[in-house]
């Protein structure tokens, strides 16, 4: 059995491979750790503490927002913005971007964070998550500017997700790997359980809302048709899961080997799911685990984000999936200029 290795010594000994490293990082990755204990507590709870259902109104996405959302969203500011790790946060339940208080201590770094995905499995105790991704302020003065917030995923400096689940798991990479932690609860802390987590060559699952196939883009509907028909025995067995928690989708896509697929529609042109704290961040982890994640024409990580809340088609899971993906789209949308 590996020696017990809690989050934090795993982040230290990350820490000394930057020996310019003030642990500002260990210190921000600690809190985001203690906030997945707070909440990982109240989703564990949630039929008994009166936090199951609908808050009564929407957010600026437009989505009816699940009180666990509210919780969710209020312990991730709270941790962070007195982290004195942060300048600014950008969250999918905060219309503008937040900045810490005149009395808490700023910090260097940009957190986007998604702090419940999966709201609408929550009253059914159907896996959950949180998803967040780490940048580094960039412009010279201590004013919060779009060059600061609208950074493209290619400038993460770290990203990663909470699964709440049959466990409490908490995967992230620092661009050294992806590794993951579950937390037990008889230590109070988040353990190494998954070193250096790898997605799977073969692509043994596909992920998709299949009630909206005949409102997707051309080509989309054919891929997911030749990934479920290829005769070759290594995707003899592939099979379709989808439980509608990106987080939880993408984390058991990442395990076993899989592609997840969010297209556009006529009436959701560009997706639905948001750029800054869904699809970026996880496209940060599965390229660092060996896979890849693509609008269909971009790579996400290369997107350079316009607004806060911008939702992006999104394809996500081993690459050789992606880049067929891409060569679907782009050979369907050459046929219609034809
Ligand atoms: P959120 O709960 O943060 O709004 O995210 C929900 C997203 C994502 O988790 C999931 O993959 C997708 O919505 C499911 O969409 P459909 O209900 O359209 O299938
Ligand atoms: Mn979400
Ligand atoms: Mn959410």
């Amino acid at each position: 059995m590996e020696p017990i290795r809690t989050i934090h010594r795993h982040l230290l000994e990350q820490e000394k491979k930057h020996p310019e490293a003030a642990g500002d990082f260990t210190q921000l990755m600690g809190q985001i750790a203690l906030a997945a204990k707070i909440i990982g507590n109240s989703v564990n709870k949630a039929g008994l503490l009166d936090v199951l259902g609908g808050a009564g109104h929407t957010n600026v996405q437009g989505d009816a927002v699940q009180k666990l959302d509210i919780l969710a969203n209020t312990i991730m500011k709270d941790v962070l913005l007195r982290s004195g790790t942060v300048a600014a946060i950008v969250s999918e339940e905060e219309e503008e971007v937040v900045i810490p208080s005149a009395e808490d201590p700023r910090g260097p770094y940009i957190v986007h964070f998604d702090p419940l995905d999966g709201s609408t499995n929550i009253d059914a105790n159907v896996s959950i998550g949180t998803i967040f991704g780490i940048y580094r302020k960039i412009s010279p003065t201590s004013e919060i500017t779009d060059e600061d917030i609208l950074q493209p995923g290619r400038s993460l400096i770290g990203a990663g997700y909470v699964v709440y689940g049959a466990s409490t798991m908490l995967v992230f990479s620092s661009g050294d790997g992806v590794h993951g932690f579950t937390y037990d609860p008889a230590y109070g802390e988040f353990l190494l359980s998954h070193r250096d987590i790898r997605i799977p060559d073969v692509c043994k699952i596909y992920s998709a809302n299949e009630s909206r196939t005949t409102h997707w883009p051309p080509g989309a509907e054919e891929f997911i048709a030749h990934i479920k028909s290829r005769s070759e025995p290594r995707y003899r067995n592939i099979t379709t899961r989808w439980i509608g928690s990106l987080v939880a989708d993408v984390h058991r896509n990442i395990l076993y080997g899989g592609v997840f697929l969010y297209p556009e529609t006529e009436n959701d042109p560009t997706g639905k799911l948001r750029l800054l704290y869904e699809c970026a961040p996880l496209a940060y982890i599965v390229e660092q685990a060996g896979g890849a994640a693509s609008t269909g024409k971009l790579r996400i990580l290369d997107i350079v984000p316009d607004t806060l809340h911008q939702r992006v088609p999104f394809c996500i899971g081993n690459r050789d999936e992606v880049a067929l993906y891409e060569s679907y789209i782009a050979e369907f949308a050459k046929k219609l200029q034809a």
